[in-house]
């Protein structure tokens, strides 16, 4: 497979009959956990994928067993950190997907999960670093606007960053505000369609309702960029103490994956998603990383969006966003530079 890649990555992909000879390895980090297994599931359902690679510190191979059943053409391993079983999970990965981490419970912010989270997140970037450093990397796990500098920080200190190849994922902001508002406006969701920018926790989450091409009252704008902003909380008060959301993570996470594949593997144009990149749109302004459309390529980022127009509102809460996002990222890189 890297033979092929290195003489002409898009080309021999695109033309291949058989999805299963040029497809990719894609390993789920934290693949036993709410939301690693169904994620792994939908995953399973991709021909782009020729090996689901499942790793965990308990309980990979029992999901890896299960899933592979299904007759689907992918190879499915599971593996612990016995016998060398990161070093097995990551080895020849085209995608790494990252939801290993401890969920929120009610009261907490994602912030909160930092102290638990930096640390799995700094070593699991270290293993990818060493053993698949050419890998697109797609951080779920939170606090996502402090996780992802890490892992970039990581990876510079290895000297393998490539910019390109690093994602957090946050289409579980733009999935949320499209169901939301195609129940307000009782518009079916394919015509929601919602640009949400900045980064994932509270006021960094900012929709632009303004550039969907609906009108809203003051009143709805107000009520929608609230339920977006704060739609995990939402979940993580309903699951009372037993986690946040973990299926509708998995149905993003497998449509951010998916769109990376076709990008990646089949060569396909012009697939933008959301996601939280380094980004020198805000860069003037001190933020390293931001979240925007961004269109995938043969080697992951394309093309950044800009921002585009937005009203007063919006700038205002996009201005609020920016303290508290610089401040998570701050954060993030100087828990791997700290002596
Ligand atoms: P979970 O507790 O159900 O699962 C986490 C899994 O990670 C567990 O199976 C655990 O064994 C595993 N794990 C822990 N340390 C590990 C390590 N060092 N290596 C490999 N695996 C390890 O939690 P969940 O509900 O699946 O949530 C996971 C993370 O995703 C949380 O941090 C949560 O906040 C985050 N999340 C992010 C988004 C987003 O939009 N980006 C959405 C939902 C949840
Ligand atoms: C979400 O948006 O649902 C996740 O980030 C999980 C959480 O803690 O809210």
């Amino acid at each position: 497979m890297f033979a092929i890649r290195q003489i002409s990555p898009i080309a021999k992909r695109a033309f291949s009959t058989s999805a299963s000879s040029n497809a990719a390895k894609v390993a789920v980090l934290g693949a036993a956990g709410g939301i690693g297994q169904p994620l792994s599931l939908l995953l399973k359902q991709s021909s782009l994928i020729s090996h689901l690679s499942l790793y965990d510190i308990v309980n990979a191979p029992g999901v890896a067993a299960d899933l592979s059943h299904i007759n689907t053409d992918s190879k499915v391993t599971g593996h612990v950190p016995q016998n060398e079983g990161l070093k097995a999970a990551l080895t020849g990965c085209d995608i790494v997907v990252i939801p290993a981490g401890v969920p929120r419970k009610p009261g907490m912010t994602r912030d909160d999960l930092f102290n638990t989270n930096a640390s799995i997140v700094r070593d699991l970037a270290t293993a990818c670093a060493e053993h698949c450093p050419k890998a697109h990397v797609l951080v779920i796990a939170n606090p996502v606007n402090s996780t992802v500098p890490i892992v970039a920080e990581v990876f510079q200190k290895a000297g393998k960053f490539d910019p390109k190849r690093l994602f957090g994922v946050t289409t579980l902001d733009v999935v949320r505000a499209s169901r939301f508002v195609s129940e307000v406006k009782k518009i079916p969701t394919e015509e929601a369609k919602i640009t949400v920018i900045g980064g994932h926790s509270g006021v960094t989450i900012v929709p632009l309702l303004s550039q969907s091409g609906h009108s809203f009252t003051e009143e709805e704008v107000k009520a929608l960029t609230h339920r977006i902003q704060f739609g995990g909380d939402e979940v993580v008060k309903a699951k009372d103490g037993a986690g946040s959301a973990t299926l509708s993570m998995a149905f993003a996470g497998a449509r951010f994956t998916n769109s990376l594949l076709e990008a990646t593997v089949a060569g396909k144009k012009g697939i933008v998603e959301p996601t939280f990149v380094k980004s020198d749109v805000f860069a003037k302004e001190g933020v390293e990383f931001f979240a925007t459309n961004v269109e995938l390529g043969a080697q992951g980022v394309e093309k950044i969006h800009p921002v585009g127009n937005v009203n007063e509102y919006e700038q205002g809460l996009i201005n609020a966003a920016i303290p508290e996002l610089k401040g998570n990222i701050t954060k993030g890189k100087a828990f791997i530079n700290k002596a």
